[in-house]
């Protein structure tokens, strides 16, 4: 049994949300348009599973992998790319799929990396958002939930590797 953590937002929460997302994206798009999903690892991926299977319609995905944290609670500021997109985003409608926007280093990187690949249309869906903790302006069209500067994990979440498998968004205490 995994031991609890204080619920920040319960499992039924963020799916009705993420299935609002979902439709807005499909709206958005337009219903015959291939939306092609690119999702950051590690912490997107139960995000991504989630919104692909609600986002009605064409639809495709891509992973790429960066490390930007240590094994502590606070950024490095640092962005590395660990995998590449497997194919080219020409002319694609791409949606980037994250976590959780922080300093927004990450998003900004990736947008910068990403719409020099000319996809036709680069839009950005994160789970969460800190506003508080932002350093740089990053445009985010699709965000599930902003919250308070508060270490989160679970649902894709990690801290050093653990959590990501609770099925809803839990704080993690704070140590001593
Ligand atoms: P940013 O570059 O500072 O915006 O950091 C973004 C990345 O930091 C996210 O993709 C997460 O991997 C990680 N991160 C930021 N805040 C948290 C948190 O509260 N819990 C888990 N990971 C976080």
């Amino acid at each position: 049994m995994l031991p609890t953590l204080p619920v920040l937002l319960d499992e039924a929460t963020v799916r009705a949300r993420v299935n609002d997302l979902a439709r807005q994206i499909r709206r958005d798009a337009g219903d015959g348009t291939p939306v092609h999903f690119v999702c950051v690892l590690k912490g997107a991926f139960v995000f991504l599973a989630d919104l692909i299977r609600a986002c009605e319609g064409p639809s495709s995905c891509d992973f790429l992998g960066v490390a930007s944290y240590g094994d502590g609670t606070s950024s490095s500021g640092q962005v590395r790319l660990t995998k590449d997109l497997d194919h080219p985003l020409n002319g694609r409608y791409v949606v980037l799929v994250e976590d959780i926007v922080d300093t927004g280093l990450t998003l900004s990187y990736l947008l910068e990396i990403l719409a020099a690949r000319q996809p036709a249309v680069l839009r950005t869906a994160c789970l969460l958002s800190k506003p508080a903790r932002r350093e740089v302006e990053v445009t985010v069209d699709y965000v599930g939930f902003e919250i308070e500067d508060r270490f989160v994990v679970g649902y894709g979440l990690d801290h050093a590797e653990a959590w990501r498998n609770l099925p809803y968004i839990g704080v993690m205490q704070e140590q001593g």
